[in-house]
């Protein structure tokens, strides 16, 4: 039956006609927040390139936080800007490296009240800026993942709840996996970057956490952002070495495998809405050309339309406190 007999604008002549019938709905339960952290007290330092969004220290981070889980955020994901910078990142291992102390503190006030996700990855923590170390002008796979696996036990025991290697180095999800087994974390999830490509809208997460490479860029061990079938093989892969949730990075630009994810991959889903595709949005709503809270739910609806579980984003608290003046 076509037209005229059927006509599809009949269920959609109201809100609450159009709410009966909505397929997708935004729920914060599913809301991962990320916080830039760093050494310090008292900080709230503004990233120009990512407005709205500031370098916390650890007492700014718990107000912050404080204020996301009254909004019902459940989790957090930590991202650490440390003082010092070396070769090897041993900021990134160090017990009382800024995201350990950092999650410590998060955990003493917060308990299972909030979910504390760390990254786990060395570009922070590396004075060249390159996610491992480097030996022959190139990022040693083999001893990174020595590196990484140091890092992961170091946050496990700090009492993060998920450990999220974000490097993208060949077999990390294993070796983090042997490592926290061995040291008594075997009930810590990784979440893995699984499909992490290597994308232009990280610039302003970069200057929000200091981490531009010194030279040459992250191709080499980032994903090419022509490939699809490469992305279901290395989620394949993290899924066989064990990781328990794959993310699929960054998340508007790459819905196409976030549904192919969605078909194949049969663990759950995180997508990573990231600081350029935040800034795209920011820009242009405060230049008036979109509107704000229009742009910012219709995208991420676009991610949990297109198979997303977890949906990390920079507009966790916005889109909280809309959710609790409506349903999204
Ligand atoms: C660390 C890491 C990056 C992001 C998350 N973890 C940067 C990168 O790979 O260069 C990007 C997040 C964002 O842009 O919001 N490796």
């Amino acid at each position: 039956m076509g037209f005229p007999e059927y006509r599809p604008r009949r269920l959609r002549r109201s809100g609450k006609l159009r709410g009966l019938i909505q397929e997708n709905d935004l729920s914060a339960r599913h809301l991962v927040y990320p916080l830039f952290v760093k050494e310090g007290a008292g900080g709230r330092t503004p990233i120009p390139s990512m407005p709205g969004v500031c370098q916390l220290t650890i007492d700014t981070a718990l107000s912050e936080i404080d204020e996301a889980a009254g909004l019902s955020v459940p989790a957090v994901l930590l991202f650490g800007i440390p003082d010092r910078k070396d070769e090897r990142g041993s900021g990134a291992y160090d017990e009382n490296g800024i995201i350990q102390k950092a999650v410590r503190e998060i955990k003493k006030r917060f308990g299972d009240d909030v979910v504390v996700i760390t990254d786990l990855c060395l570009c922070e923590y590396t004075s060249h800026g390159h996610c491992g170390p480097i030996k022959d002008g190139d990022v040693d796979n083999d001893e990174t993942l020595k590196l990484l696996a140091m890092a992961g036990c170091a946050q496990a025991a700090a009492g993060a709840d998920i450990v999220a290697p974000s490097d993208m180095m060949d077999g990390r999800v294993k070796a983090v996996r042997a490592a926290l087994d061995a040291s008594g974390f075997s009930q810590v999830p990784i979440m893995s970057y699984a499909a992490k490509y290597a994308s232009a809208f990280y610039g302003p997460f970069r200057d929000a956490a200091e981490s531009t490479p010194q030279f040459s860029d992250r191709r080499g061990y980032q994903m090419d952002p022509p490939n699809q079938r490469e992305a279901l093989r290395e989620m394949e892969l993290d899924v066989e070495e064990g990781a328990d949730i794959i993310m699929v990075k960054p998340a508007i630009l790459y819905l196409d495998v976030l549904a192919l994810a969605r078909q194949r991959i049969n663990r759950p889903l995180a997508a990573y809405c990231v600081s350029g595709e935040y800034t795209m949005v920011q820009c242009a709503a405060a230049q008036g050309f979109l509107d704000y809270r229009r742009s910012v739910v219709e995208l991420t609806m676009g991610i949990k339309r297109a198979g997303a579980d977890i949906i990390i984003t920079y507009f966790a608290k916005d889109l909280a406190r809309w959710m609790k003046e409506a349903p999204l």
